[in-house]
């Protein structure tokens, strides 16, 4: 298992995991002083293409993506989604890691699902590919809306049984996507590997947001999206003095011309 790997496994029960998405390198950059984690998440399909499911997003895209944040990412571990039918089976899962692995750099993949997908993880873990699985709400299988997870004993239970299939398979942590808060305790404290929730409660191991969320960039009304500032408001201003020192001719001065 690499270093860095070891490292976030080992931030359990003593330092809360940090973990953003990225697409492209200069946000890429800023994060990475920061950050544990940067993934590079296949929500790239609504957050840069406007796509309405991240089932449209490929793995070219992905790789080209993952590239770009690569340049940016010194320090942090990077992770990519292994996008929707790039993992159906154990060999199409190790032929696509190995592509995105060896074409990006990137340190792991990321691929949702719990026991539907238990073989594959412990295929790729026996094959040296780090993965990190996803749980609850899986974006690229949802049926219907967009629902959060762990109400019903029935779903408490395939929760509790999917992050022990997954560390059972290898995976060195799972992601829990809106989990209710009381399950996503319960996973957090019975497995040994770290939980990193979105939507899930404080009681994760770590945090993961879609960083175009917390920056302001989207129209995100998602409830457990927080705002930390509003950058659509400085881009714009900034843009706005541009365009009237274009028209006033105050732009560009002669500190700005050859
Ligand atoms: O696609 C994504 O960005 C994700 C996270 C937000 C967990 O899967």
């Amino acid at each position: 298992m690499n270093d860095n790997i070891r490292k976030i496994i080992n931030k359990k029960n003593k330092s809360k995991i940090v973990c953003l998405t990225a697409y492209s390198k200069n946000i890429a950059e800023i994060l990475d002083s920061h950050l544990d984690i940067v993934l590079v998440g296949d929500s790239l399909g609504s957050v840069v293409y406007n796509y309405n499911t991240t089932r449209k997003v490929n793995l070219k895209m992905m790789i080209e993506h993952t590239k770009s944040v690569r340049m940016g990412v010194k320090k942090s571990l990077l992770i990519i989604d292994l996008p929707y039918n790039t993992y159906r089976n154990k060999s199409e899962a190790l032929k696509n890691s190995k592509k995105a692995i060896k074409e990006t750099r990137c340190d792991a993949v990321k691929i949702e699902g719990g026991n539907r997908v238990k073989d594959i993880v412990s295929h790729l873990v026996k094959n040296k590919i780090p993965v990190l699985g996803h749980i609850g709400l899986t974006p690229q299988t949802v049926k219907g809306k967009f629902k959060s997870k762990g109400k019903t004993e029935a779903e408490k239970k395939k929760l509790i049984k999917d992050a022990l299939e997954l560390e059972k398979s290898g995976a060195f942590g799972i992601v829990l996507e809106c989990v209710h808060s009381d399950i996503s305790k319960k996973i957090t404290n019975l497995i040994q590997i770290p939980t990193i929730g979105i939507g899930s409660s404080v009681h994760c191991d770590g945090q993961v947001l879609v960083t175009d969320d917390i920056l302001g960039l989207t129209n995100a009304k998602i409830k457990f999206v927080k705002k930390y500032t509003n950058i659509k408001k400085m881009i714009n201003s900034a843009v706005l003095k541009f365009k009237q020192d274009v028209k006033s001719k105050k732009y560009p001065t002669k500190k700005y011309s050859y």
